[in-house]
């Protein structure tokens, strides 16, 4: 089943047309990553199904549905949850407050705050602690914590080395690659060339708010890769 379609897809903020034609279909199982250098328009993928960009032509599908007005919820509740870039956690909140708040969208599914802690333990131990109190690797957990606990069967995680330690990134691809194996498909917008690769499987490169190629990844040189992607 299609999880997450875009077809011809122009995306607005006020009048700046950011992305341009932009299609691709990301179906249960699939490992995808969106590859592009800095302002390409990787994010504004994201923000056009979360409705924070506008949609000026085209058609997004929600889990096979033409997606209509896209409210806060709506992608949420129609199985995709979205890793933000920069992670937003809510400094205010305890990390166990930021977990439950990725629960309101009510979307049944085995997530509960304790399998989180079981991926997490660190999670666990600081579960009292201000989520900002976090180390930045930790709030990645977090922010990947909170989205599961929406029971997503798509997880769309934006940029999630961002100035993260090798040890971190290796730590979260293990992650990635389980949760793909335990049925979660994924969307994973990345710069981290070698994260890319042990995580997904096929690819769409953006040049200037287009997607100009994809593909399988492992018919991607690393030559062909790095020409493409800032790292
Ligand atoms: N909220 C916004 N309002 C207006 N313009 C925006 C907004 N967000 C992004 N843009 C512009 O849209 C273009 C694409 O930005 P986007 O954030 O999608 O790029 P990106 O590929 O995710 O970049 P990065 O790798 O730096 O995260 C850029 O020119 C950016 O300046
Ligand atoms: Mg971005």
């Amino acid at each position: 089943m299609s999880l997450l379609s875009f077809q011809n897809v122009d995306a607005f903020y006020g009048r700046a047309q950011v992305l341009r034609g932009v299609s691709f279909e990301i179906g249960a199982g699939d490992r995808v990553a969106v590859l592009g250098r800095n302002g390409v328009g990787k994010t504004t993928i994201v923000n056009t199904f979360l409705g924070i960009a506008s949609l000026g032509a085209g058609e997004i599908r929600l889990a096979g549905k033409p997606a209509g007005r896209i409210r806060t919820y709506t992608a949420a509740r129609a199985g995709i949850s979205v890793v933000p870039q920069g992670r937003r956690i809510i400094g205010a909140l305890s990390v166990k407050e930021n977990l439950v708040l990725g629960s309101a969208v009510e979307r049944r599914g085995a997530w509960t705050l304790d399998k989180v802690f079981d991926l997490f333990p660190i999670l666990r131990e600081r579960q009292d602690t201000p989520g900002t109190a976090l180390s930045g690797g930790q709030q990645q957990m977090l922010a990947i914590g909170r989205a599961l606990m929406a029971n997503p069967a798509l997880l769309v995680l934006d940029e999630p080395s961002e100035g993260l330690a090798p040890v971190i990134i290796d730590e979260l691809a293990e992650v990635f690659v389980r949760l793909a194996r335990e049925g979660t498909s994924l969307l994973l917008i990345e710069q981290h060339i070698s994260l890319v690769r042990r995580v997904a499987q096929t690819y769409h490169l953006m040049s200037k708010g287009a997607v100009i190629e994809s593909g399988r990844l492992a018919e991607l040189s690393d030559e062909q890769l790095k020409r493409h992607v800032a790292v």
